[in-house]
Order: structure tokens, then sequence, then C-alpha cells
């Protein structure tokens, strides 16, 4: 879809993008990262020409970029900047409907899809569409910045640092929604990113960058157990086995769970513990099937399974969801002490379990280093 061919971009003496070539295949995110001034924002506007490089080039499908009309090639790639660049004098709607404007779309047509960009990126869209970008929060403004861009919906997406200006906790609601948004849209997207958790949350490939080149490009999950020098190694970090968890989902992972209504459990305490071995813990659920406690063996190597008293849960304390990372997964486990997470539904029902045993094993075949 976009492929770069040994691609340079100077600035007099500087070297900004020193011969970088790469190729971004249809429907996925591939996130740039790396420290600042290593080229991503230029290699992010060599795409939409909004700037030239010295030499090589940069193709769309095939074709040059060149070899388009630079307001033809924007038509087709949306662009999402870190300050957002909303008119301040303009509604939310007008923001949103600039694009289409300019493509001449007639009234109504503009307003229909204003609205239903409102509604895919999650403001109302009556209650939105008439305010001014002074009266949104950062989290708004940047949904409505993402809005303006899919206006035309453009089968390409420009992201450059387009969290980066908001407090962590909306950061992660953004990356989450935008991840929701994705799956539904598939659009390419180039993302540009300083944040390896963002890296790694929303790409589908990660290119990191020093000094105007490309250091390795790999899926996220590769960068972490493999990284391709003492440059990456280092800008990964120390915990890369802890964060690589951030890339495989809870559902993939899931073993079948052990379920006892509270009734039977009154008759589970004490058992003969016939083979010896380790025992699941019993999950504890109510006539709905949902969760609200446990039994927990004692890991007692003797020759009776023994229960500790029953522990009420609340599930949103300890469970997790399918679509959760397996990061998350264990930060459960650990916070909680146990020796395995209760996988739940939106309803609280019990659908399996996670084992730390199962993630340690992940972790020790998959980093090489
Ligand atoms: N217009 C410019 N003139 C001169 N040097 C520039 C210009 N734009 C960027 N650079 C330099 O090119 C390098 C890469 O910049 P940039 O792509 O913005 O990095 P990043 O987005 O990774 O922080 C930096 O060293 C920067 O100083
Ligand atoms: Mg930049």
């Amino acid at each position: 879809m976009i492929e770069f061919r040994n691609v340079v971009k100077r600035y007099r003496g500087q070297m900004a993008v020193d011969g970088i070539s790469f190729s971004i295949a249809e429907a996925e995110v591939c996130v740039l990262i790396g420290p600042s001034g290593c080229g991503k924002t230029t290699t992010l506007k060599l795409i939409n020409r909004m700037l030239e490089p010295s030499s090589g080039e940069v193709l769309l499908d095939g074709h040059p970029v060149a070899s388009f009309e630079p307001e033809e090639l924007r038509r087709g790639i949306g662009y999402v900047i870190q300050s957002v660049g909303l008119f301040p004098h303009m509604s939310v709607a007008e923001n949103v409907g600039i694009v289409p404007r300019l493509m001449k779309w007639e009234r109504s047509r503009r307003e229909k899809r204003t609205d239903e960009l409102l509604e895919l990126i999650g403001l109302d869209p009556a209650q939105y569409r008439r305010k001014y970008p002074s009266e949104l929060s950062g989290g708004e403004a940047q949904r409505v910045g993402v809005a303006r861009a899919l206006a035309a919906d453009p089968p390409v997406l420009l992201m450059d640092e387009p969290f980066g200006a908001v407090d962590p906790l909306n950061r992660e609601i953004l990356q989450l929604e935008f991840a929701a948004l994705q799956r539904k849209l598939r659009k390419t997207v180039v993302f540009v990113t300083h944040d390896l958790d963002e890296a790694i949350r929303l790409g589908d490939h990660v290119v990191i960058m020093r000094e105007g080149r490309i250091l390795q490009h790999d899926q996220p999950a590769e960068v972490l157990a493999s990284p391709a020098n003492e440059f990456v190694r280092q800008f990964v970090g120390v915990d890369r086995a802890l964060k690589r968890l951030a890339c495989f989902e809870v559902g993939d992972y899931m073993k079948r769970a052990e379920t006892i209504t509270r009734e039977e459990s009154f008759g589970r305490r004490n058992e003969p513990n016939g083979d010896g071995g380790e025992h699941p813990i019993l999950w504890v659920t109510n006539r709905d099937q949902a969760l609200v406690g446990m039994l927990e063996p004692e890991l007692n190597p003797g020759s009776r399974l023994v229960y500790r008293p029953y522990v009420a849960l609340h599930p949103d304390e300890v469970g997790v969801r399918p679509a959760a990372s397996l990061r998350e997964a264990l930060s459960r486990i650990l916070g909680q002490g146990l020796r395995a997470a209760p996988v739940i539904s939106d309803e609280g029902r019990v659908l399996g379990e996670v084992r730390l045993s199962d993630i340690e094993e992940l972790n020790q075949t998959g980093i090489a280093r």
C-alpha cells in the first residue's frame, strides 16, 4: 500500500531521513517510534507530499506519490496531529466538515456525514455539533481531530503523536477507542509516537528509528523478544518481558475453569488428594453463573486436598475480559496473589481462567536473548 524506496531527506547539511526502505500493508497500523529528532514526522510528511524527498521515492498503491497532485493525494490521506489544529472560530460540525466542503458535497450530505462521524467517535451529535473547540476537553478535541481526518473516508491515515498532549488516563481511553475504531474501519495507518506502550498496544508493526535510519521493523512482540541491537534493547527497556505480554490477548490463552455453585461449595472442604498434584481454584458462581467467590486449594503436597475458607470476590476486581492483554491478567494475578485470574464476560460470567504458569512459560519460550 505504502512503500519507501531508499528515501533520503536532507536539510542543507542536516540528514533528517537517511535512506529508508520499508513497506506498509493495506489495513495495517504501522507505528514509527524513536527519540525526538530521529525523523518520524519527516517520514510521515513525505507520504502526503508535505515534504519532497531529496532522493528516493515513496509509492502509494504502486504509484509514486510524486505523480499525484498534492491536493488529490491528500484527499485520500487523512492527517491527525498532536495539537489537533481545530479552527477555533469554527464549530465542531464545521471543523469536521472542512474536507467535504472543499469537495463541494451538498449541505445535507455533509451534515449527515458529520453526525455519523461524531457518533463514530463517541460524541453525541446533538450535544457537540454546535460547540466550539474552546468548549472541549483535550480528549474530546482529539476525537474531533480524528473525525475530521476521517470525513472523506480516506483509505490512509497519518497520525503524528495524536494523543501525545493528553493526560495518561485519557490517552489510554483514546488508544482503546482508536483500536476499536480501526477494527471496524481497517484503514492503512501510519502512527507516530515516542510512547512504547502506545506502540505495542496499537501497532501491527513497529518501525524503530534513530538518526534518520530504521533500526528494526517488526511485530511488537518480536521487537520485545529480540531487539535488533543494543540501542533497541535499551530503548525497549529492562522490563521488555513484561511489556511483551501486552501483545497477547487473554482470550487466546484462556483455559477451562472449574466452577461450582455456592451450595456445592459447602461440601467441598477436605477431600483425598489422589494424585497429589496441583488442583485448580474453584470459582464459585451464583444462579446467573456470575462470579461471586472462590475456594482456593492449599498447596501442601500432603495426601489431603484442603480448601481454604470461602472468599467472596467481585468480578471486576479479580477478573479479566477475553480482549484484555496478558499484561493486565498478570497484574490481576499478582495483585490478588492467586495462581490464576478468572476470565469473565461483561455480565460477570466465568468463561475460563488464565494461569500464571502459562504466562511464565510464554515468556520463557519467547524471549530470545
Ligand atoms: N525544516 C527543517 N529544517 C532543518 N532541519 C529540520 C527541519 N525539519 C526537521 N529538521 C531536522 O530533521 C530531523 C528530524 O526531524 P523530525 O522528523 O521532525 O523528527 P521527529 O519527528 O522524529 O522528532 C531533526 O534533527 C530536525 O531538527
Ligand atoms: Mg515529530
